[in-house]
């Protein structure tokens, strides 16, 4: 079989750089895309493709995803990961940076899903996989823009995944609790957001980058064709779908 190509969107850090060295480790080719270089990324992966564009602007998506398939020359899965989420109580919450979480979380899958729409139909076989959130379900009061973006994205697997398959594309999500990475350490997770989450799960301790690779890689498995439409609650018993 001809080797799998792979984009990861948020490859930089956090879960999007675990997710892009679980790829490459099942054997995939894979390209990151981030608004920022990512060297500690592509010194953990051999023959990495780093492309640095703002997933919001279509311009930038749309040569960076020429110079991927100047590499590649075709493409198999796609991982919206790329993501912000800002905590403010609603009040504050202005509508410039609703725009904008809109933007990052909900407008950037659109955009690369339809940029890289043609490459996975030729290629007759795709995975995309939308990274939402358990928010949707537990719905923190200061998060209401963000737990709507991925509620939005939650919609948004479902539909493209009915508009898909018959394309041989299935689209899932995978909606984590709140995960240990530097960007959760600095925002939601300070001033006692990990304590307060792992009090809510099942599972008594905090959730690592690494409890959601067994599922993105079950989600992009030859196998799981028959999964789709899907949104995966990873979230350690937090809230049950
Ligand atoms: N960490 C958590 O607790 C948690 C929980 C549930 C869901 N998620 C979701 O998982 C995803 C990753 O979260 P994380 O904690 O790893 O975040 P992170 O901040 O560590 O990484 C996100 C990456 O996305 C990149 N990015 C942001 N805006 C971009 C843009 N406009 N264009 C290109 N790249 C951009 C950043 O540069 C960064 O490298 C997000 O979608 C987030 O909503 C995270």
């Amino acid at each position: 079989m001809e080797t799998r190509t792979a984009l990861v969107t948020g490859a930089a850090q956090g879960l999007g750089q675990e997710f892009a060295v679980a790829l490459a480790g099942r054997g995939y080719r894979v390209a990151g895309l981030d608004l920022v270089p990512q060297r500690e990324t592509a010194d953990r992966i051999v023959d990495y493709v780093e492309l640095v564009a703002d997933v919001t602007d279509e311009t930038q998506v749309g040569g960076a995803l020429e110079r991927m398939l100047e590499q590649f020359g075709t493409l198999h899965v796609l991982v919206n990961n790329a993501g912000v989420y800002p905590e403010s109580a609603f009040e504050d919450t202005t509508p410039e940076e609703w725009r904008r979480v809109m933007r990052v979380n909900l407008e950037a899958p659109f955009l690369l899903t339809r940029a890289v729409l043609p490459y996975l139909k030729a290629a007759g076989w795709g995975r995309i996989v939308n990274i939402a959130s358990a928010a949707v379900l537990t719905a923190p009061p200061t998060m209401v823009a963000y737990t709507a973006s991925k509620a939005g994205l939650i919609g948004f697997t479902r539909a493209l995944a009915s508009a898909l398959g018959p394309c041989g594309i299935t689209v899932n999500a995978i909606a984590p609790s709140m995960v240990r990475t530097e960007t959760a350490e600095r925002t939601v997770g300070a001033d006692g957001g990990f304590e307060h989450v792992r009090a809510q799960q099942a599972v008594p301790r905090t959730q690592e980058p690494s409890d959601l690779v067994s599922t993105l890689l079950y989600v992009v498995d030859e196998g799981s064709g028959f999964l789709t439409g899907q949104t995966l609650n990873v979230a350690g018993g937090s809230a049950y779908l």
